[in-house]
């Protein structure tokens, strides 16, 4: 736990006693939280298949069955959450698996590795043209899974269960009612879906759904828009909608590198922010193709640039942590270096580059120098990673 923040010498003085790990010139950084990541697309980043829909037949359902089998799925587990790890995520809100083995071994390699995790089985049970039929469930078998690892959360005080139907276009009335049953019996857990993120998607969820006069009333219709409800993408919202997410206090979750990498859009941060959302950052793994937030925040900054905004670096770093802890309600527990908070961060070592050191140098402000790393510093530069005051990573020497 955090119990103090400040100068070495005045913290020293308050307890001489304490035990130090010096870590130099590095900068301790608040652990970031990555609000939206796929791990069975943990080997599909960097696939072809062109925009949204096309892409998710022909590169990511395929990539999603290989997790029917329980020692990939295993393996792959703790490959994903420390790979994380290394890049200095804390907290990750993830996109499970089909498969209840695959989903039990994420849980499994978070509580075994020490990141603080918030996941859920990606639901589907809507048969169409090139959807593998391993991939669906019915509702009636997903809502036992879930209920099992809503248990499991239950004793886990770093572990949370998020209710996950992929998309409009994946799931059935039903699949939609037993996410609600679930999400209203069990008032801890979350909800993640995805929402207009492409033009032709959207297109085709108001073509499916001709009563909803937008993608939101679909998740509205079900009861699925709440204050526990965290929605990645939104980057074409009518003004409606984001009227509609602010009442609910629903969080919206920006991923930048997908946004590019798929060609959906540009994510409009400052009507988000005039409607008072509350807003996380995700790396969208595999669609994004950094597993690093800190990478992401520097393509979050080209994206609001093409649209007349020049985002300063505090408000960058805030959205990659505490606007992201605020977002999943978390900022209670980490997302800073607050008295009484979990210590979550990493170490940023610099001084490792020797171009990053001499380019630090020549800045004449911390403010600078923030700026300067979040553009070119990357997941190389990670020296450690703590969750709860425990090092769950280290760069090997
Ligand atoms: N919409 C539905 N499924 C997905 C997915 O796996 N990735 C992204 N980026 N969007 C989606
Ligand atoms: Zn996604």
């Amino acid at each position: 736990m955090i119990i103090d923040y400040g100068k070495r010498s005045d913290i020293l003085a308050k307890v001489p006693e304490a035990w130090i790990e010096d870590y130099d010139d590095a900068w301790l950084i608040p652990g970031m939280i990555d609000g939206h990541v796929h791990y069975p697309q943990y080997y599909a980043t960097a696939a072809q298949g062109g925009q949204l829909l096309d892409w998710l037949v022909q590169s990511i359902l395929p990539a999603e069955t290989a997790f029917a089998d329980p020692a990939f799925a295993n393996d792959t587990a703790k490959r994903f959450i420390k790979h994380l790890l290394s890049c200095g995520t804390t907290t990750a809100m993830v996109f499970g698996s089909q498969f209840a083995h695959a989903n039990e071994a994420l849980f499994n390699a978070a509580r075994e590795l020490g990141i603080r995790l918030i996941a859920g089985a990606t639901l589907m049970d809507t048969p169409a043209d090139g959807i593998p039929d391993a991939l669906l469930q019915t509702p009636k078998q997903a809502q036992a899974d879930a209920e099992k690892l809503i248990a499991i959360c239950r004793d886990e005080p770093l572990l949370h269960y998020a209710i996950t139907p992929r998309y409009a276009l994946s799931c059935s009335e039903e699949m939609m009612m037993m996410c609600h049953e679930l999400l209203h019996n069990h008032p801890e857990t979350y909800l993640q879906t995805h929402i207009n993120e492409n033009r032709n998607e959207i297109r085709a969820v108001l073509a499916h759904f001709n009563q909803c006069k937008d993608y939101l009333e679909v998740y509205e219709r079900y009861g699925l828009v709440t204050d526990r409800t965290v929605l990645a993408h939104n980057i074409h919202p009518s003004d409606g909608e984001l009227d509609r997410i602010g009442q609910a206090q629903c969080s919206i979750c920006h991923c930048p590198s997908s946004n590019l990498f798929l060609g959906s859009g540009l994510f409009p941060l400052s009507r988000h922010i005039k409607h008072g959302i509350n807003i996380a950052l995700g790396t969208d793994i595999g669609a994004g193709v950094s597993f690093s937030l800190w990478s992401n925040l520097s393509d979050a900054y080209k994206i609001q640039q093409l649209q007349g905004l020049s985002l300063n670096p505090e408000h960058l770093l805030y959205l990659a942590t505490l606007g992201g802890a605020k977002a999943l309600h978390l900022e209670n527990e980490t997302g800073n270096f607050s008295t009484g908070k979990s210590a979550d961060f990493f170490v940023l070592d610099y001084t490792r580059s020797d171009y990053l050191s001499e380019r630090l140098r020549r800045c004449n402000s911390l403010e600078a120098q923030l700026f300067c790393l979040l553009h070119l510093a990357s997941e190389r530069q990670v020296e450690s990673t703590y969750v709860r005051g425990r090092r769950v990573f280290f760069y090997p020497s």
